[in-house]
């Protein structure tokens, strides 16, 4: 007798009461409550989109997906197991593409397998067809300070992907990038988060970004961080930059601007 493969009925990413408190530096100095509680859950597979002011909690919410940092209350689950440190499960990309200068590009893709002594054919074919999806063959033996912007930003991708992470967490991944970088690289994760099909929670302070990506967006209010609004995007997909020129668009842009001056 054959077995069905099980569907992951878990969510992805489940967030409960989630409270952080920063020590102050001295007795005078009070701290911050960054987070109090804060809930989320995010589907397998969903594209999330979190949203809001500078300094409400949203890189803090990260680390902690991430397991990087704890929470002083509450409970961060991934795939239904509460997060204990970080895991190849999640891949993180950050503002500023983490890559080490003194490798190639290909060296980068394969840091991670190696770190874990997995550098078999396999990893290796999956890294050179990873460096072909992201557009960088022939730039598999050049070193980051030789590559632009965007193709740092992919070699990043690369990276992060060849460790087959079910989760993607993105910072701002895009915030320093030029108008045009920036459109080629949300269409490029737009057309990977459809083959891949993995659960995508990224942080944007850009409402418009968050509109184009998502299947939610979260927007938070100010510290300590709570959650505002949850809005549905049921804009079609595949979309692209012709997406935002349509009333839908304009009209949820509008919605979500309003829920974030809402914010008390
Ligand atoms: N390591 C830390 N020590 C003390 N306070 C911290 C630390 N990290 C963050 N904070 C504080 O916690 C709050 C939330 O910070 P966080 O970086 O999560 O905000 P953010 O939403 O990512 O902001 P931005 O949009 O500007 O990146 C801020 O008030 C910040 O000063
Ligand atoms: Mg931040």
């Amino acid at each position: 007798m054959t077995t069905m493969p099980q569907l992951d009925t878990r969510p992805a990413v489940e967030i409960v009461g989630v409270r952080k408190q920063f020590a102050g530096r001295s007795r005078r100095s009070p701290g911050r409550l960054a987070l109090d509680g804060f809930d989320l859950t995010v589907k397998q597979g969903e594209f999330l989109c979190l949203l809001g002011p500078s300094g409400c909690g949203k890189s803090t919410l990260l680390n902690m997906l991430a397991g990087f940092t704890q929470p002083d209350g509450g409970q961060v689950l991934t795939d239904g197991t509460p997060v204990d440190g970080p895991g190849p499960d999640r891949g993180v990309l950050f503002q500023t593409p983490m890559l080490f200068p003194w490798l190639t590009t290909l060296g980068n893709v394969l840091y991670g397998p190696r770190a874990r002594h997995e550098l078999s054919a396999d990893a290796r074919r999956r890294a050179l067809d990873l460096l072909e999806t992201v557009g960088l063959s022939d730039a598999r033996d050049a070193y980051p300070h030789e590559l632009s912007g965007g193709m740092r930003h992919r070699a990043a991708f690369a990276r992060v992907l060849v460790n087959k992470p079910r989760l993607l967490l993105m910072d701002e991944p895009f915030g320093a990038l030029d108008a045009i970088t920036r459109v080629a690289m949300q269409k490029f994760l737009l057309e990977l988060w459809q083959r891949e099909r993995i659960t995508i929670v990224f942080v944007t302070h850009d409402v418009e970004e968050a509109a184009l990506l998502g299947d939610r967006v979260c927007v938070m209010t100010g510290s300590p961080g709570r959650t505002q609004a949850v809005i549905d995007v049921d804009l079609p997909r595949p979309r692209s930059i012709e997406t935002t020129e349509t009333l839908e668009f304009v009209t949820l842009k509008r919605q979500i601007r309003e829920a974030l001056d809402n914010e008390h």
